[in-house]
C-alpha cells in the first residue's frame, strides 16, 4: 500500500485532516483500530467553537449539524444559589457555540469520506510506525489477521492520548508538561428535557456540576467526583439527588429527571508534549495534548491542530517548501497553551479542591462575582469559550 499521508486514528483530528487534505488534492489513508459502529457511538464532547462550525460548513460537512445542532449564545455560571448569564453574542460581536455531539460529527465525517470513495481502514490492529526519520516512513498493521505495510511521505499521529505515535518518538526528544487534578467527572446521558436552554456551570460547596444537552429531549449532566469513583456506588436515584442539590437556587430551580441511558467517569488532566513533530511524523489532537473538559476545548483544539498541518502539507506538495511544516509545533503550541490556560482557569474557578481552606473558597466566590459583574472579565471568558481567532 502507498499513500501521501498515512493518518492514524479516525477521531476528530484524523477525519478532519483527511477531508482538508482531500480538498487540497492530497491523498491519504486513515487507519482506525476500532469498528465503525464503536467510534460512531462513543459518547464524548458536545460543544463546537464557532471556528470549528465554520470549518465543517466550509468543507460541506455541516448540513446535519446545522439542522440538528443547537446554537448557543451564552452560558450560565451559577454560584451562591443564583445564576448569572454570560452573553457571548453581546461580548464577542455575535459569536456563539454549537451544541452537537462529537459522535454525530464523527458520523458525518465518516459518511462523507466513504461516499467520496476515500479509504478508512477500520479494525486495523497492531499498528506500528516505522522509519519516521527517513523520507519514506511506513506504517505496519494487521487487518483480518494479515500483516500489511503502508509506505507514505508523512505520518499524522491522530491516535489520541493512548495511541502509539507519541510513544514511537525516541526518549529524550519530547518535553512533557502535565498536571493531574484530584477529581473526575461522573457523566450521564438522560432522557429528560434540559431544564434550561443554555449550559449551566455550577459552583457548589458539594462540588462542581454541569448541565449540558444533546437535543431538546436529551440532557447531558456531569458532577464532580473522585478520580477513581466507583459507578456501582451511584444508582440513578443517588445521581439525581446529588445533581438537584448542586443546581439548587434560592428561587427553587429543579432539574427535569428521566431515565439514565448512559453513564461513565472521566479523569481530568492537563498535558502537553513539545515538540509535536519528529522526522516525518506529526502529532495532532489528544496524542499531543489533553485539557480538562471544563472549557469544552478538547475536540476544538484537535481541529485547530490539523488546520495548521493541512496548510503545511498543502504548501509542501504545491511548492516543495517546508517552511510551514517546520513551524507546525510552534504555531500550534501558541494556541494550545492559551487553551490550556483557559481550561485550567475554568477548572480552578469552578471545582471544589479537597485542599481548599475557607480563604480559597472565598477567593473563588470573589472571582466568580468579578467574572459575572465586570464586563472586561466576562468578555475574557466569552472570547475564550467561543474560540480564539486563528492567526
Ligand atoms: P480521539 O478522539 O481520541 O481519536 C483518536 C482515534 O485514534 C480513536 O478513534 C482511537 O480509536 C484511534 N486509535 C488509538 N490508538 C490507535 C492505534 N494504535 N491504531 C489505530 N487507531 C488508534 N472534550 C470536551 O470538550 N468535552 C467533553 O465532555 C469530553 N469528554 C470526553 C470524554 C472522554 C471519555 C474522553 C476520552 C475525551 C473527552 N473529551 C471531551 C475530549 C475530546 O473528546 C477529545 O479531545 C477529542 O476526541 C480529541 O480528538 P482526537 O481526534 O485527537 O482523538
Ligand atoms: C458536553 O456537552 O458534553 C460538555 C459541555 C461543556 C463542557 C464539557 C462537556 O465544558
Amino acid at each position: 500500500m502507498k499513500t501521501q499521508v498515512g493518518i492514524i486514528g479516525a477521531g476528530p483530528a484524523g477525519l478532519v485532516l483527511a477531508h482538508l487534505l482531500a480538498r487540497a488534492g492530497i491523498e491519504s489513508i486513515v487507519l482506525e483500530m476500532h469498528p465503525r459502529q464503536y467510534i460512531e457511538e462513543r459518547v464524548r464532547a458536545g460543544v463546537l467553537e464557532q471556528g470549528t462550525v465554520d470549518l465543517l460548513n466550509e468543507l460541506g460537512l455541516g448540513d446535519r449539524m446545522m439542522r440538528q445542532g443547537l446554537m448557543h449564545y451564552g452560558i450560565e455560571l451559577r454560584f451562591a444559589g443564583r445564576g448569572h448569564r454570560i452573553d457571548f453574542a453581546d461580548l464577542t460581536g455575535g459569536k456563539g457555540v454549537m451544541v452537537y455531539a462529537q459522535h454525530e460529527v464523527i458520523k458525518d465525517l465518516v459518511a462523507a469520506r466513504l461516499a467520496a470513495g476515500a479509504e478508512i481502514v477500520f479494525e486495523a490492529k497492531e499498528v506500528r510506525v516505522d522509519k519516521i526519520e527517513s523520507e519514506k516512513p511506513a506504517i505496519r498493521f494487521t487487518k483480518d489477521g494479515v500483516t500489511q505495510e503502508m509506505e507514505c511521505d508523512f505520518i499524522a499521529g491522530c491516535d489520541g492520548f493512548h495511541g502509539v505515535c507519541r510513544e514511537a518518538i525516541p526518549n529524550g526528544i519530547l518535553q512533557v508538561y502535565d498536571r493531574n487534578y484530584p477529581f473526575g467527572w461522573l457523566g450521564i446521558l438522560a432522557e429528560a428535557q434540559p431544564a434550561s436552554h443554555e449550559l449551566i456551570y455550577s459552583h457548589h460547596e458539594r462540588g462542581f456540576a454541569l448541565m449540558s444537552m444533546r437535543s431538546p429531549k436529551i440532557s447531558r449532566l456531569y458532577l464532580q467526583c473522585e478520580p477513581d469513583e466507583d459507578l456501582n456506588q451511584w444508582p440513578d436515584a443517588r445521581i439525581w439527588e446529588e445533581l438537584q442539590k448542586r443546581f439548587s437556587t434560592s428561587d427553587g430551580f429543579s432539574l427535569t429527571e428521566g431515565p439514565v441511558i448512559q453513564k461513565g467517569v472521566t479523569g481530568m488532566r492537563s498535558f502537553v508534549v513539545e515538540p509535536m513533530q519528529f522526522g516525518q511524523m506529526f502529532l495532532a489532537g489528544d496524542s499531543a495534548h489533553i485539557v480538562p473538559p471544563t472549557g469544552a476545548k478538547g475536540l476544538n483544539l484537535a481541529v485547530a491542530d490539523v488546520r495548521v498541518l493541512a496548510a503545511g502539507l498543502k504548501e509542501f506538495y504545491a511548492s516543495g517548501k517546508r517552511d510551514l511544516l517546520d513551524r507546525y509545533s510552534e504555531i500550534c503550541l501558541r494556541r494550545i497553551w492559551k487553551v490550556q490556560r483557559f481550561s485550567w482557569w475554568m477548572t480552578s474557578l469552578l471545582h471544589k479542591f479537597s485542599s481548599d481552606n475557607e480563604f480559597d473558597r472565598r477567593r473563588q466566590l470573589a472571582e466568580l462575582d468579578y467574572v459575572t459583574s465586570s464586563r472586561a472579565s466576562s468578555a475574557t471568558l466569552a472570547e475564550n469559550y467561543v474560540g480564539l481567532p486563528f492567526d
